[in-house]
């Protein structure tokens, strides 16, 4: 595995996959290196693309209000996507593209170390939690796995889309706020 700096500075000249044609910015990652909390996205959208830093366009505007609303410190948090450049048109990233860049985030996964791991929407939950998860049936669950707590809940984009998704996934980040919390108490933070 490598450190923050070597990684960064190879993702910034990978060409793994298709997407490093198309993007303006690599999109590394936002967030406290020594976060308990990761939080995982699909990939960058326009905004994201343009300033090289996730969940900065009106999805993560709404993420960050639900953090603070539960409690989370934004020091507390680390937020990565499964792809670090814009597919184009946003579209979903393809299998091949998300495997190029799944060990980039394993490694930044090993560096944080974060006691949770947050997939937002279908895509990271696929690659993270597994095929078979469904996010409106499994979203809120947890899987105890390799030392992390994961759970899947539903992508902030999607909240912006339908109203109905709010509560499911306010309920979602107050169970993550309290998990942090009895994490940090079990370990005598
Ligand atoms: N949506 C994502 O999945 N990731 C981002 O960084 C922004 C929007």
């Amino acid at each position: 595995m490598l450190g923050w700096e070597q990684l960064e500075a190879l993702c910034g000249r990978c060409s793994r996959c298709r997407l490093r044609a198309g993007r303006n910015k690599m999109v590394f990652g936002r967030g406290s290196r020594t976060a308990d909390l990761m939080l995982i996205g699909e990939g960058p959208g326009r905004d994201e693309d343009a300033t090289g830093i996730p969940f900065v366009g009106k999805a993560g505007q709404l993420l960050d209000r639900i953090l603070e609303a539960a409690g989370i410190e934004a020091n507390d948090v680390y937020i990565g996507n499964i792809v670090k450049c814009r597919p184009p048109g946003n579209r979903i990233p393809a299998p091949d593209e998300a495997s190029a860049c799944l060990p980039y985030l394993r490694n930044q996964v090993y560096l944080v170390k974060p006691k949770i791991i947050v997939c937002l929407g279908a895509t990271a939950a696929k690659y993270i939690i597994g095929e078979d998860i469904r996010i409106t049936r499994d979203r809120g669950k947890w899987h105890e796995r390799k030392g992390y707590w994961l759970m899947a809940t539903y992508h902030p984009a999607a909240l912006l889309r339908d109203q109905e998704k709010k509560r499911p996934a306010w309920e979602d980040f107050k169970n993550i706020s309290a998990k942090l919390a009895e994490l940090k108490v079990a370990e005598g933070e």
